[in-house]
This record gives C-alpha cells, structure tokens and sequence, in this order.
C-alpha cells in the first residue's frame, strides 16, 4: 500500500495515539474525511445538537449589534467555514453598512469550498468570494498576502475574523490558546475575532447532544475505523465497536469514545505491532470542552486579546465573544 504524505502523517499520528498504554486515542481531526464532514453537516440538524441551532440564532438577532464597535469597512475571513450557513446573517448585516464584500472562507475541506464560493457569488453579486483552502493559521497567512499583492491598504479596513461552532472546544485549553495566539500575531489593532463558545451546562442537555437518536454521531464516529481501514490498511472489525459519548465534570468537557465489545486485536498496514484492545477499554475520539465567563475571559487574556462583548441566547447556552487585540 502506497501511502502520499498526508496519509504519511496520518499514520504517525495512529500509531502514536494507539500505543498510548494509559488511554488510546485518535486526534479529533481525523474525523473530518469527506464522509465525516458529511455526517457532521447531518448531526448539526440534529433536534438534539443545540450549538448549531443556538449560535445562528446569536446571530440573527445580534449580527447588526455585533458589527457596531467597527468602524472601518469590513473584510470578512472565515476558519473552518463549512456551508458558510451561519455567516450569512453577518453577509446581510454587512452589507447594509458597504456596497461590496470582501469574504475569505478558510476550510481544510476543498470540495465543500468550492461549492460555497460558487453558490456564494452566484447569489450575491456584491460579496466577492476567495476561498482558502488550507489549514486556519496558514489560512490567515494567505489571506493577508492575497490583501497585499492586491494593495489594499491595510489601515483603511478592519478584518472581522470568525470562528463559529464552538471548535473551539475541541482545543485542550492550552491548545487553544495557543491557537489563538497564532491567530493574534497575524491580526493587527484594527482588527476583531468573534468566537463561537459552547457553555457549561447540565449534562441532560449536553450528553443528547452527542448522542442523538437518529444515530448520526455514532455514525460520524465509527467512520474514523472505515477511514483507517481504507487509507492505513487497518483491520478493525467496525461491528465489534460502539460509539460512547459522556460529560466528564471534572473536565468540563464532552469525551467522545470507541468502545470495544470484546478482546480484540487489530493492525495498521506496513507496521508490526499487534494492537490488543480489551473488552469496554475505549479509543478517545474528541473532547469537547464547555466554558464559563471565568474561562473565555482566562483564555482571552492569556492569548494577548481583550473581551469587548459578549452576545448570548436567553438560556445563556452558548456565547459569541467578540474580542479585539490588546
Ligand atoms: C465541530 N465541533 C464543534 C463539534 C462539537 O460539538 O464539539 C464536533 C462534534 N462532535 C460530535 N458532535 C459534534
């Protein structure tokens, strides 16, 4: 089996997480092939998976209030845009304030891209598309090289960059800072960051949400073995595995696990380990972390930004936090 480098990557990441004698694990970004990204899209309709529901409608009420601290002409970037659904209400909002839109979604994802950016421009003339697709930091990157081959002049405008979703979450708190220190250093005073939280909730609402009825999540988790056995020439037995989701307090975070029905062994092609796996031991798939006030407000700090508002539903389930360099 011939592996390209991404597969390459891939593969030392397997291995790595899968000879973890504590806890066996997969990076949470695996999940995302085009089937998983698929499935992803079907689970954010899902009547238990409240983040997606809760955050558009952040939006649809707030999208004018939101862009009021902005005084310059907006160019809009986008990490991990997706359907570009949700920014939709900011497109209009924006576009009351200036003629034309500059909007530059970022997404791992190519095929998704390419069809928001025709869909995009076809139905509005005035948003002029630039899809990028790379990874979020890099992403930024070739934004602002774009902007400066094609002179624009970086005073006159402020970039709004958005991170809907709560992926966030899917950080470890130190990651996530991180990241968006990444994002900082490209961004200058002019500038704002609008990030999507998930809060912290009781778990009869959270946990439903991970594992919806209609099985999609369980679905979208199983794939990982399908992708693995597809592109690293893997042998696991997906029938002999089931998807667990549960709120960890402690950690106030989501798990998401592969459990194992039985004593099993499985294989990664060109390898010679034979990997046991227990009856009930699991494969961690994703955490998704919550916060509160207290947290955003730490990780804001910390990642050299300054909180400038916070816009959230009645319930206060989740939180759009606009952020401003500092
Ligand atoms: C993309 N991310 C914010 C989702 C979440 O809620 O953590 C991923 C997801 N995993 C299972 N359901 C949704």
């Amino acid at each position: 089996m011939h592996l390209d480098d991404n597969n390459e990557e891939f593969r030392t990441d397997i291995l790595k997480g899968l000879s973890n004698p504590v806890q066996k694990s997969i990076p949470s970004k695996y999940l995302y092939d085009s089937k998983g990204s698929h499935l992803f899209e079907q689970i954010t309709v899902q009547p238990e998976y409240y983040p997606t529901r809760t955050e558009n409608s952040i939006l649809e009420e707030y999208s004018t209030k939101i862009l009021q601290n902005i005084s310059k002409e907006i160019i809009l970037i986008e990490m991990g845009s997706g359907s570009s659904k949700k920014t939709k209400h900011l497109f209009d909002s924006i576009l009351k304030r200036q003629d034309k839109l500059y909007y530059f979604p970022i997404d791992i994802s190519f095929q998704f891209l390419d069809s928001v950016v025709t869909d995009l421009e076809t139905q509005n003339q005035n948003i002029r598309v630039k899809g990028i697709p790379n990874d979020y930091i890099n992403g930024i990157k070739d934004c602002n090289n774009i902007l400066f081959e094609n002179n624009f002049k970086f005073d006159s405008f402020s970039r709004l960059i958005v991170f809907f979703g709560s992926s966030i979450g899917n950080f470890e708190i130190d990651e996530a800072r991180d990241f968006l220190k990444a994002v900082r250093i490209s961004m200058n005073d002019k500038d704002f960051l609008l990030v999507g939280f998930d809060m912290i909730k009781d778990e009869f609402l959270i946990e439903p949400a991970y594992n919806d009825k209609a099985g999609f999540t369980a679905q979208f988790n199983l794939n990982l073995l399908d992708r693995m056995n597809r592109e690293l020439g893997c042998n696991f037995d997906i029938h002999e595995y089931v998807h667990s989701a549960f709120f960890n307090r402690k950690k106030d975070r989501i798990e998401m696990h592969l459990k194992s029905k039985s004593d099993q062994e499985f294989r990664i092609a060109g390898s010679d380990t034979i990997f046991q796996i227990s009856q009930d031991e699991t494969i961690h798939t994703e955490s998704s972390y919550k916060y509160n006030e207290k947290k955003i407000q730490e990780l804001a700090i910390r990642s050299g930004f300054s909180l400038e508002k916070i816009y959230s539903d009645n319930n206060n389930w989740f939180n759009l936090v606009m952020l401003k360099p500092c």
